[in-house]
């Protein structure tokens, strides 16, 4: 795999188009399998999704990926078991679970994968699925969810955990009866999921709230739908204009990331919300701050990292703390190599003291969201960085090499 290599500290200016969202378009994707057909506009280019496709095609799909547009032909789609090779590539292979109960009554799946940061279990999805009906038998690491017959149920949710209300959501799409969700995630995400499924004839309401009533056993037909522009994308590089100089980002909508705009106005930094976009300005004078990772509307805990490296040229002592994931700060012991002054306080709450500038150094990228903070750390960093393992940064960001060229960054792939 080659490395990403940067030579830091150069000014950025320029327009960066936002993709579809990568977990909208990871949980559409086995969504699809509910339809005939389908088209889903707006997929991003990464390596999630090519599995995804080869999941599909092994349950007998017709796909075809044309100027990012999806076409999928499940009018003759078979189940299947989906192997471990395919199901630890990503978190999302999860999505399956749910899709594959509501259309074949059985699902035969291992246990996913996605990045270590933290335990992640899926108890929350399988106490919903059995809560609709089904048996769910795990032998090792492979879960068999099969049912007679699915009925509605009234479900509340420990934790509003954006997976386990994906999945309920879709598995409750054959319940028949009415299923109530209770305490489900809003994020964003679920609603575009939530419309693609209405879109193919289910009835639900409530998504976007966390309250999700879905009236299943419909039959179901040929659905359209659009991924909808990644926030945590937008997020991230509104955070490398904060630093680095006037970036215009286009495709975002800012009521998604109201919590992450709120939070750079109370840095210090300046933006205007357009009609076409975010313009945003490089800031000199970054204050420090306290931030809390929330589900949505919250501030994202898949930004905090990225923002932890905007916190490492805030003058003074900021604070973060993590309440969605026990480990989720592996990417400040690298930072701290380039030059940073963090400090891990206890599991879930990490210190950071500015300004301190940052040097270039060889690094890795621990998960997804790391790779991210690295990435700005990079940009900013005076000399060369090089990023090991970014497979994981390539897992969440299109063209992201492409993207920073464009706006003048000095960053390549090496080998
Ligand atoms: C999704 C996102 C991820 C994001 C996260 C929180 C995808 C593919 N990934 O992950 O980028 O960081 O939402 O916004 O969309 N939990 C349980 N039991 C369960 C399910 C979850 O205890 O059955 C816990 C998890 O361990 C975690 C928390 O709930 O501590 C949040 O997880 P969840 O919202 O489910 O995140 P994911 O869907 O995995």
């Amino acid at each position: 795999m080659p490395k990403i290599r940067i030579e830091g500290n150069h000014e950025l200016n320029g327009e960066v188009t936002i993709s579809g969202a990568k977990n909208s378009a990871v949980a559409l994707i086995p969504a699809a399998i509910l339809s005939t057909s389908s088209v889903i506009y707006n997929v991003p280019k990464i390596t999630d999704i090519d599995y995804l496709i080869k999941i599909l095609e092994l349950l007998n799909c017709k796909v075809e990926m044309k100027d990012g547009n999806l076409y999928i032909d499940s009018s003759k789609s078979k189940n299947a078991d989906i192997p471990e090779e395919l199901s630890v590539q990503m978190r999302a292979s999860y999505y399956f679970m749910g899709a594959l109960l509501a259309k074949f009554k059985r699902a035969e799946i291992c246990y996913p994968g996605g990045c270590k940061i933290g335990n992640r279990p899926i108890d929350l999805h399988i106490k919903g699925f059995e809560a609709l009906g089904a048996k769910v038998t795990q032998i090792k690491s492979k879960f068999i969810i099969e049912a007679d017959f699915l009925k509605g149920a009234k479900i509340y949710l420990d934790f509003p955990s954006v997976g386990a209300t994906i999945n309920i959501m879709l598995a409750a799409t054959a319940a028949e009866g009415t299923t109530i969700i209770d305490n489900a995630a809003k994020e964003p995400e679920i609603v575009n999921v939530a419309s693609f499924l209405i879109n193919m004839g289910c009835k639900i309401t409530g998504a976007g709230t966390d309250k999700i009533i879905i009236e299943g056993g419909r039959s179901l037909h040929k659905g359209v739908v659009e991924v909808l522009p990644d926030r945590i994308e937008a997020g991230t590089y509104l955070i490398i204009g904060a630093l680095l100089g006037d970036l215009k980002i286009k495709n975002v909508i800012a009521e998604h990331i109201h919590a992450v705009l709120v939070k750079l106005k109370e840095v210090g930094v300046k933006y205007e919300i357009q009609k076409d976009g975010i313009l945003i300005h490089k800031c000199n004078n970054i204050n420090p701050t306290t931030i809390t990772t929330l589900g949505f509307p919250g501030f994202p805990t898949d930004l905090q990292q990225p923002f932890t490296t905007l916190l490492t040229q805030a003058e003074g002592k900021s604070i973060i703390n993590e309440t969605i994931y026990e480990s989720r700060f592996r990417n400040a012991e690298y930072l701290n190599i380039m030059g940073a002054n963090t400090k891990l306080i206890s599991f879930d709450t990490l210190e950071i003291n500015g300004k301190t500038p940052l040097r270039g150094a060889d690094v890795y990228s621990t998960d997804l969201r790391a790779g991210a903070s690295l990435l700005v750390a990079g940009l900013i960093a005076n000399g060369i960085t090089t990023i090991d393992n970014i497979e994981l940064i390539l897992r969440g960001y299109e063209d992201v090499v492409e993207k920073l060229q464009k706006i003048g960054a000095k960053i390549e792939l090496i080998p």
